[in-house]
């Protein structure tokens, strides 16, 4: 049987960025404001003044430092702090398609392949714009691609699940090569009037494309060696967005958005992810330092050390676990596949890497990967 590889990744990165000073600007004129407005209530004890941000706080808390996002005006006013986005008509095409298109076309030049060459696109992320049409087979359409497409949703781990998912049909025959699409438009579900985690997300689009081996064009590229995946039920990272919002009895929330308890995640997910690598690579007969690459999930950089530290006993660098949650934010399953992305030319061949994802649901995916090099036919 043909290994199976990625053989081609990109990344569609958003112009606008946000800054911290600038988020925490528009988040502290909002709490100005609002507790000018509730100043009577404030003062007889019936309303609790808000608190303001702060730039040293978030930096040193999570490690980020600016995100992008698809708009900035809607998020840093502070009358809206929400992006602000014209409706698309059934006509136009999604904003979701137009990410995915703009990042698979990258995969697919990389891995020099064209539709014709693939038979399945997997859009896997933690919104979808819409329940349906599927957003996959309208990015299947867009890329002129045959076969079947469809979207999948495990949060933070949309990613590595779907890749999975891709390994899995394509080893079964069912897909010569599959494209895996994050398209995460994280700032949609994102309160930027919730002090403890306004700061958290950004926005991109991630594709890796998947192949067999026997199918490659491309010489230099990456063997999966395993997939593994978790999941364990936890409210701690909750979204309560959804369609039956609109039938409830009680006047539902105005707006259902992310909410998670930060603390909780850490110290839960830390030991999870942590345990979860260490048991994967072990049924590979790997030692954490055979790893030439560790690419986690990336929403903390505390955590990510942490995690690294635990796994190797020793202080790690940069070398090894790269971060991208500095300038992108968390990125929800796009995080590790950016930090893929951008960081896995250097590897020589048989060096191996560790895909990480975690977050809701809990949910853990990892991918172990070998580079490798193709022989041309
Ligand atoms: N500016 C200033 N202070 C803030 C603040 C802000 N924006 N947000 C919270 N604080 C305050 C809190 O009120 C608290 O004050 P107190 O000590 O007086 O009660 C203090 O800072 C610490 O808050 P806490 O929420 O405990 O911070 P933390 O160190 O846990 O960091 C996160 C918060 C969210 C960055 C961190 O918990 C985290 O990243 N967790 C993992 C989340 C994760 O991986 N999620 C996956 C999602 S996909």
């Amino acid at each position: 049987m043909a290994r199976i590889v990625i053989s081609g990744s990109g990344v569609y990165t958003p112009p606008l960025c946000i800054s911290n000073k600038e988020l925490v600007d528009s988040f502290n004129t909002y709490v100005h404001n609002f507790n000018a407005e509730h100043d009577a209530d404030i003062a007889a004890g019936v309303c609790e003044p808000l608190q303001q941000s702060s730039v040293e706080f978030i930096e040193k808390a999570s490690g980020i430092k600016s995100r992008y996002v698809i708009d900035r005006d809607g998020i840093l006013d502070p009358e809206r702090m929400c992006p602000s986005l014209p409706e698309r008509g059934r006509d136009q095409s999604s904003i979701q398609c137009d990410m995915s298109v703009a990042a698979a076309r990258q995969a697919m030049e990389q891995a020099s392949k064209n539709a014709a060459d693939i038979d399945a696109v997997i859009v896997s992320c933690s919104n979808m714009e819409r329940p349906y049409p599927a957003i996959a087979v309208e990015v299947q359409e867009a890329l002129g691609i045959e076969g079947f497409a469809f979207d999948m949703n495990i949060a933070c781990s949309s990613a590595t699940f779907a890749i999975q998912t891709a390994v899995d049909s394509i080893f079964r025959g069912n897909a010569r090569a599959i494209l895996v699409i994050n398209p995460e438009i994280c700032s949609a579900h994102l309160n930027f009037r919730d002090r403890d985690s306004h700061f958290i997300f950004g926005d991109v689009c991630t594709a890796v494309l998947l192949e067999r081996e026997d199918c490659c064009s491309a010489a230099n590229v990456f063997e999966v060696v395993g997939t593994k995946l978790s999941t364990t039920y936890s409210t701690n990272i909750y979204n309560g967005f959804g369609f039956l919002n609109r039938t409830m009895r009680e006047k539902p929330e105005a707006a259902k958005l992310f909410r998670q308890e930060g603390r909780k995640v850490f110290k839960e997910v830390v030991p999870m992810a942590t345990e979860f690598i260490r048991s994967h690579l072990a049924e590979h007969g790997i030692a954490p330092d055979d790893l030439r690459r560790v690419w986690l999930h990336q929403a903390n950089l505390n955590m990510n050390q942490l995690i690294c530290r635990k796994l190797l006993g020793r202080e790690i660098s940069e070398d090894l676990t790269p971060t991208i949650l500095d300038t992108y934010a968390n990125t929800a399953s796009a995080g590790s596949i950016i930090c893929y992305h951008k960081y896995h030319e250097d590897l020589k061949d048989q060096d191996l890497g560790i895909i990480c994802s975690f977050g809701a649901g809990y949910s853990v995916g990892n991918v172990i990967v070998r580079r490798i090099t193709v022989e041309k036919k």
